[in-house]
Order: C-alpha cells, then sequence, then structure tokens
C-alpha cells in the first residue's frame, strides 16, 4: 500500500502502518495493534483508554523514582529554557554535566576516575568496550581484545553490547556475535546447580568454567569480562554466593578487565546504590543508564577505573586527540533530569525503601504463589524478583514454549490492574516496581499477579494444555 498520509486514521491505525516498533512481535502487533499509554503518576501507569495499571516494571526497569515527578520536570524546563543544547567535544562543557559527573563519581566504588556519556545502556556498554581495546591498543597489546560474557546476559542490542547480550533472540538473524565474544556459563542456580551443591562450590565450579574459557582461548587474547551483578532480561537470576570474589580472583590472575554493567542494578533497584556494593565486586568499567535518570531524559554512564585513566592520560600527548564521542553526550537537560533525580533519590532514601519494600514483596509473592504447582521459583534481590513458571515443579520440567504462557499472564496482568513482563527466554515474569513501592503497593500489585497466574491456569486446564502435576 502507498504511504499516503494518516488523516483519516485513528491512532491505532497510524501506529499499526508506520510505527516500528522496538523488541515487539511484528506479527501481533499487526494482529493486536498498540496500548496507547497517555500519563502516569507515582507507580501507575494509565492508557487512552482511561485503564489505569500499577507498573511493576517500572517501565523497562528504570523508572526508580516512580513517574509525574515536578522536580524533575522543572529542573528539564528550566535547562531547557536556559541551554537546551551544546555539545561537549573539543572541551566544550556545562554546568549540569560538570555537576552531574562530580555526583557520579561520589556514589561509585573506590577507585573509579571520571564519567563518559552517552543515551542508551547499549552505547554505554559499546564505549567500555571500545574503551578496552583502546586501552590494550595503548599498553601494546593488541591481541589481547577478546570480551567474555556469560549466556543469557543481557547488554544491549549495539554491535558491542548486542554480542555481549546471550539471548538467541537478539542474535539470531542479525548476524551477533561478532568475533571477539564469548560466552561463558550464566549463574542459573534453580536449573543448572545440582540438588545438594552449595552456592559457594557451585560459585567455584562457574569460576573454574571461566578460567578454562580463558586458558582455552589463550589468556593473551581475554581483555575483559563483562556482567549484570544480578542478571536481569535473562531470567532475573542473582549470582550464588561467592561468585563475584571467586571470578575476580581469575580474572586477576590473566589480566583480565572487569565491566560491571549496572544498568538495571545501579541507582538502588537492590537495596544498595549499586550491583557492584551489593556483591562487593571492583570495577574496571561500569555501564550507568535507566535509574541515573528514572527514565525521564535518555541518558548513560561509562565510567573507568583510575588504572585506566592514568593509561588514557599517560598517552593522550602522543595520540592525535580521543576519536569517541556522541552529539549528546552530556546533554544539558538529561544531566539537568539526572540531578534531580537523585535529589529524589537519595533525600526520600529509596535504596532503603527497594531493600525493605523488596524483601516484603518477595515475602508476599512467596505465600500467595509459592505453592502453586505452576510456579517453580521465585527469586530475585531488593526490588528485582523473577517467577519462573513450569509444566511440573517436581521436576523443573519447561512449559511448551508454544503455549506462550509468560506473554499471556502479562497480557491477562492489564486485566487485573498490573503490568509484570514476561522475559524472552523460558517463562519467567519480571518484577522491578519503582523504588517508592509501598507495602500497600506489593499488597495490590500482588493480588493482581496471582489472579493473572490464577486466570492463565484455568485456562490452560480448560483448554486441556497443561494439568496441574503431570508431564507434558
Ligand atoms: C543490563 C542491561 N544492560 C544494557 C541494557 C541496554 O540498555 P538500553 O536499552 O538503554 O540500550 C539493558 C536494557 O535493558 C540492560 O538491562
Amino acid at each position: 500500500m502507498a504511504h499516503g498520509s494518516g488523516h483519516n486514521l485513528t491512532l491505532e491505525e497510524m501506529d499499526k502502518r508506520f510505527f516500528f516498533h522496538p523488541a515487539t512481535s511484528i506479527s501481533d502487533h499487526l494482529t493486536n495493534g498498540p496500548r496507547i499509554m497517555e500519563r502516569a503518576s507515582g507507580v501507575r501507569v494509565e492508557d487512552t483508554n482511561g485503564v489505569s495499571l500499577i507498573d511493576g516494571a517500572a517501565g523497562l526497569w528504570c523508572v526508580n523514582v516512580g513517574y509525574g515527578r515536578q522536580e524533575i520536570v522543572d529542573a528539564i524546563s528550566e535547562q531547557a529554557k536556559k541551554l537546551a543544547f551544546f555539545h561537549s567535544f573539543t572541551s566544550m562543557s556545562n554546568e549540569p554535566a560538570i555537576r552531574l559527573s562530580e555526583r557520579i563519581m561520589r556514589m561509585v566504588p573506590e577507585g573509579m576516575s571520571r564519567v563518559f556519556f552517552g543515551n542508551s545502556g547499549s552505547d554505554a556498554n559499546d564505549t567500555n568496550i571500545k574503551l578496552v581495546w583502546y586501552y590494550n591498543n595503548l599498553r601494546g597489546l593488541p591481541q589481547k581484545k577478546k570480551i567474555i560474557s556469560r549466556q543469557r546476559a543481557y547488554h544491549g542490542v549495539t554491535l558491542g553490547g548486542g554480542s555481549c547480550t546471550g539471548l538467541p533472540i537478539n542474535h539470531d538473524k542479525f548476524d551477533l556475535p561478532l568475533d571477539r565474544f564469548r560466552h561463558t556459563l550464566s549463574v542459573d542456580q534453580y536449573r543448572e546447580k545440582p540438588e545438594g551443591m552449595s552456592e559457594q562450590s557451585f560459585a567455584a565450579h562457574l569460576a573454574d568454567a571461566l578460567e578454562r574459557m580463558i586458558l582455552d582461548e589463550n589468556p593473551d587474547t581475554i581483555a575483559a569480562f563483562i556482567a549484570e551483578p544480578v542478571m536481569g532480561t535473562g531470567g532475573v537470576l542473582p549470582p550464588p554466593e561467592g561468585y563475584f570474589d571467586k571470578v575476580q580472583e581469575v580474572l586477576d590472575r590473566y589480566d583480565v578487565l572487569m565491566i560491571v554493567d549496572e544498568v538495571i542494578c545501579g541507582f538502588g533497584r537492590l537495596g544498595a546504590m549499586f550491583g557492584s556494593d551489593h556483591f562487593g565486586i571492583r570495577p574496571d568499567f561500569m555501564t550507568l543508564a535507566k535509574g541515573l535518570s528514572s527514565g525521564y531524559q535518555p541518558i548513560s554512564g561509562s565510567v573507568v577505573s583510575e588504572r585506566v585513566w592514568q593509561v588514557l592520560e599517560e598517552s593522550a600527548p602522543s595520540m592525535p586527540g580521543f576519536g569517541h564521542g556522541f552529539t549528546y553526550s552530556a546533554h544539558p537537560i538529561c544531566a539537568a533530569a539526572a540531578l534531580a533525580n537523585l535529589d529524589i533519590l537519595e533525600r526520600e532514601d529509596l535504596v532503603s525503601n527497594a531493600a525493605s519494600s523488596g524483601a516484603y514483596l518477595k515475602q508476599q509473592l512467596d505465600e500467595a504463589l509459592g505453592h502453586h504447582p505452576m510456579v517453580g521459583d521465585i527469586r530475585g534481590v531488593g526490588l528485582m524478583i523473577g517467577i519462573e513458571l513450569v509444566a511440573d515443579k517436581a521436576t523443573k520440567q519447561s512449559l511448551d514454549p508454544a503455549l506462550k504462557v509468560a506473554p499471556r499472564v502479562m497480557r491477562q496482568g492489564y486485566e487485573n490492574g498490573i503490568i509484570c513482563r514476561a522475559l524472552p527466554h523460558r517463562d519467567v515474569i519480571a518484577m522491578s516496581p519503582p523504588l517508592t513501592f509501598s507495602k500497600d503497593d506489593c499488597e495490590e500489585y500482588v493480588a493482581g499477579l496471582s489472579a493473572s497466574i490464577r486466570d492463565v491456569t484455568d485456562e490452560l486446564i480448560r483448554s486441556g494444555d497443561w494439568t496441574p502435576g503431570q508431564h507434558h
């Protein structure tokens, strides 16, 4: 059909006709069309039909301070009036970006030095990957370039970040991963840790597998390891106890750098400011995005350590310049939004609330759903929780992917007043509400989610697609 104008079309029709949606099934979308969000306040979002939903996902794990914060809106508006844009190439700077960099460097773990700004988690990971390569070239180690990530990791969708991602849906048909990228074992305790094995032993097993990979590949070719403190999109997978200590010992042994992808975990989600704090990780690079501005403006940060910075600084006089930067790096409006967001995060002590509300939400979920025959595992840290749905609890047998059970629970949630997310790998439901979530919010949310799981299970029983406690 010719393009034509959208004059006589409804918003839904125009959307289906002109809008290429990210991470969306093209066929489902053309059949079912969009759900159009119109406004949001606190922990609730409302669509154009006036349906109000508790956003248990905080958008895409990002609206940490909740919606409708006037203070952030004002900061954005004032900055837009004063200086809507100026770049930061060739030493140009602006006050919000300067203040934000100082503030971030006060917040991150010891040993970090500078922050480079971008606009998404993906670009911040690409920046870190390029900096690893740049750093090793400056050190005279041009062979030391491979990056080890983990199966089921999610680090975004750009060529570098997407290559670190370990999910088939983000690789297949896109010709990813690029060479130079490897994937070691994930930290799936529910499925991979043998019955009766301690977390410490499982951690040692995973660290051994990493070490074997480094040796097999040749340590002189391995530059960095990248990890989310708690794996998000791959299934909400917290590491076994002692994991990062053991991994860092291996990395230190072979001069392999540690990139910590804090895009979800950073800024309070786990009940600590950063996942690195929670697990005692010593990063060489950190990737920040999402909670840095709670999504009010797109901004990301690549934080480099003192050790890396020293090499960059010492080599600078002999270099023509630093050839990496985005037009919107250190965008003044984004930086102003981030500063106002961090004011709220700190003033309201939302990091502590994430710890206490997270514990309460987990307890409520355990009580409401722990015995459900389709609920295999409820896991998480702070306000980052996942529920793995299975065909058979005793054998942990997965549900038939064709039944699309988790996506159906997600859709049923809209009927029951809540948003949860179905993750792309197996049937895992993810929850990552705003860090302002109260006990009342937790209770209302769990009621809506339990009803949704019940509705979908009833449907599956009626259609004969699933029977409690039996193999399929
Ligand atoms: C851990 C992690 N890293 C990177 C990204 C990519 O961020 P963006 O979508 O802003 O590019 C995400 C997004 O969900 C993420 O969860």
